[in-house]
């Protein structure tokens, strides 16, 4: 299991974490968020979105659709589960499909606790916990090798 954690002082820094992120994805990952509303999940999401060549404009939390789908080097499949109740709500509105669909690009997932036993094995899981106001403890694991290089940069900065 890879593991690296960090404090972010400013939703700066944690937008230039996603950034990071973004420029050393491989197709086919899955990235769960997990933390309270306002911690920097949508943030983080911006981050990696611009480090995949995504506008940072374009990417909001996909209130209405529940997916939003964005080109990059990769596509990016951004999904909030908010307001879903859980995985039936999920597998309604097709999450499963995205899964595959997503093999060749990535999918972000906010509030992916809700949907646990559905989410893929070897994802990347990014938690937050806020500190402060502006201070949020970030730690990212993951038990695939398929991000052992992207942990390997990470903390080589
Ligand atoms: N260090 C930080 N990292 C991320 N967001 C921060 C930080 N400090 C303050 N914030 C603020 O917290 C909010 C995070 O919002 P958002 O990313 O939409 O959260 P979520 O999607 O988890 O509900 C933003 O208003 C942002 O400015
Ligand atoms: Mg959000």
């Amino acid at each position: 299991m890879s593991k690296y954690q960090i404090t972010s002082v400013s939703p700066a820094a944690t937008m230039n974490l996603g950034k990071k992120i973004g420029q050393l994805l491989k197709p086919g990952g899955v990235i769960s968020l997990i933390g309270e509303l306002g911690c920097g999940k949508t943030l983080i999401t911006r981050g990696i979105c611009g480090g995949l060549g995504v506008p940072a404009r374009q990417v909001n939390s996909p209130t209405f659709q529940l997916v939003n789908e964005y080109r990059g080097r990769l596509t990016v499949f951004h999904i909030d589960l908010y307001r879903l109740s859980g995985i039936d709500d999920s597998i309604d509105i097709g999450i499963t499909d995205y899964f595959s669909r997503a093999r060749e690009g990535i999918m972000v997932i906010e509030w992916a606790e809700k949907i646990i036993d559905l989410l893929p094995p070897g994802l990347l899981k990014i938690e937050f916990d806020i500190i402060s106001k502006q201070k949020r403890h970030i730690v990212l694991s993951s038990t695939s090798r398929r991000f052992a290089g992207l942990f390997k940069e990470l903390r080589g900065k």
